[in-house]
């Protein structure tokens, strides 16, 4: 061998000896990230590296481990879950004595469990851009109205935004934010003013003593200068000046409070919440000593809640901007398959398309969804393509009272002209209203001028409802 052809052919051997390591790399980004894109993954390797990535790329298209999937103009590659168990043992070529390999031998646990709000970050899915606009009016503490129908992840929000990285991450200081979160629903028909007041000033108060945000030396330096402001006090000895002290005595520190009344429309209804009231608690974001922000959570606008028509005049509701949370979008869909790719479950794209299409995009549905595709995975199950509509049956049967609840949100007439639709009858002109207003609720939608119900698994179990078929308008 001339020692032209030695090198060549060392060289090519050096390759070879890499490559393995090269494809478990790739397939270790494809796992993580859900998809990949060649020419982005290529390029941001070392320079001396690409030409073996682009090989290792190559070879692994070839071998049918990644499968190419064009979406609109890009085009995409995924792990292909009919190879995972070479997948796997490539995987681990790359990772082993890394830290890597650990998460890698943990994976496979269902992340799609919740059911109700989700409170840590690493679960939390998508809403960036709303995000991003809640941080701009926090940063001036103006406040914000979150709007949107049952499930659709407003509490999630609510939680998300108050942890530390997500404040840092939107550019705040989180050790100047302190987010207090109540849940209206507690108060019942008897509650009085002060009762609210006191929840406000003991719930503020705990954060401030057992948070970690403020240190003991400068809860004690506040107290000495505001005499005794930061304290635990028994209801019956609370007054409204306590509350006041408190908030002053932060702010003046430039700590900011933002204060989250989930479930708001809980005290729309009720008699003791009247004008003064509202004017009362817009002094308290209004005052310009105060730092303080309010978020409210409700399923309709804030204007549109039952008040009495006197407090829709109040002030308070003026300086609120609505933020609409409806249904998801495909990238944001994604992020729940990238969440599944990095706990070890790789959704093969039919699977993709029927939690799209069983979803419609509501996050509770393409939880629930996930969960369903997870399982059937980890049971070593495979989807027939044409077993579509065997799995949503069962699917239905299993989940069958959460869509028994979107069912029963309507009214009869709105739950007739539901069925017409699922029915693929024309619903008819008595309907226009009525689907008009069930597209506000995100229920129906509407697509080259024809409605149709959001989710494909909500329009089976509406069109097996008995019930309405009698009850046409
Ligand atoms: N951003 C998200 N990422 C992942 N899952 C989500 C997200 N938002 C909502 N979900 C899913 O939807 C479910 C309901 O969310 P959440 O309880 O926050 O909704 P909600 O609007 O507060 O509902 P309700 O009106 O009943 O109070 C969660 O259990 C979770 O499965
Ligand atoms: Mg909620």
């Amino acid at each position: 061998m001339t020692t032209k052809s030695r090198t060549k052919h060392e060289k090519k051997k050096k390759i070879a000896g890499n490559l393995a390591y090269n494809m478990g790399h790739i397939l270790y980004v494809a796992q993580l990230t859900g998809d990949l894109e060649k020419k982005k993954l290529i390029s941001s390797m070392p320079k001396h590296d690409q030409e073996r990535y682009e090989i290792a790329f190559e070879t692994l298209l070839r071998d049918g481990l990644l499968v190419h999937e064009k979406k609109r103009d890009i085009s995409n590659y995924s792990l292909n879950p009919e190879k995972f168990e070479y997948t796997k043992e490539l995987i681990h070529r790359f990772v082993r004595g890394t830290r890597g390999e650990i998460k890698v031998k943990q994976i496979k646990k269902n992340p799609f469990f919740h059911r109700g709000p989700i409170k840590d970050t690493e679960h939390f899915i998508g809403r960036e851009s709303l995000i991003s606009h809640i941080f701009d009016r926090l940063r001036h503490t103006e406040d914000c109205s979150i709007i949107g129908p049952r499930a659709i992840g407003k509490t999630s929000l609510l939680h998300y935004i108050s942890h530390n990285e997500v404040v840092r991450k939107n550019h705040l200081d989180p050790k100047k934010y302190i987010f207090v979160y109540y849940d209206l629903q507690r108060f019942g028909e008897n509650t009085k003013i002060e009762d609210f007041y006191y929840e406000m000033f003991s719930q503020t108060s705990q954060q401030v003593l057992h948070g970690g945000l403020i240190s003991e030396g400068e809860i004690k330096q506040i107290n000495d200068e505001n005499p005794n402001v930061i304290k635990e006090i028994n209801k019956s000895l609370f007054e409204m000046r306590d509350l006041e002290g408190l908030i002053g005595a932060l702010s003046e520190r430039d700590y900011k409070i933002v204060y989250m009344f989930d479930e708001f429309e809980s005290i729309a209804n009720n008699p003791t919440f009247d004008f003064s009231f509202y004017g009362q608690l817009r002094a308290l974001s209004g005052n310009p000593g105060f730092q303080v922000a309010f978020i409210t959570a409700s399923k309709k606008s804030i204007y549109e809640l039952t008040f009495q028509e006197d407090i829709k005049t109040s002030p308070f509701f003026r300086y609120f901007e609505d933020f609409r949370l409806g249904p998801m979008n495909r990238e944001e869909i994604r992020g729940f398959f990238r969440l599944a790719a990095k706990n070890g479950v790789i959704f093969s794209s039919d699977m993709r398309n029927l939690i799209e299409k069983w979803s419609g995009g509501h996050p509770f549905i393409v939880q629930l969804s996930c969960d369903y595709f997870f399982n059937l995975v980890m049971n070593g199950n495979k989807l027939k393509p044409e077993d579509g509509e065997k799995h949503l049956d069962i699917f239905l049967k299993r989940h069958k009272k959460h869509f028994a609840y979107f069912w029963k949100q309507v009214d009869k007439r709105e739950q007739t002209c539901l069925w017409r639709l699922a029915s693929g009858k024309s619903p008819g002109r008595d309907c226009k209203g009525v689907l008009e207003n069930l597209e506000d609720s995100y229920l129906v939608n509407k697509e080259k001028k024809k409605y149709r119900i959001f989710s494909a698994a909500f329009e089976k179990f509406v069109k097996n409802m008995p019930s309405s078929k009698s009850e046409l308008i």
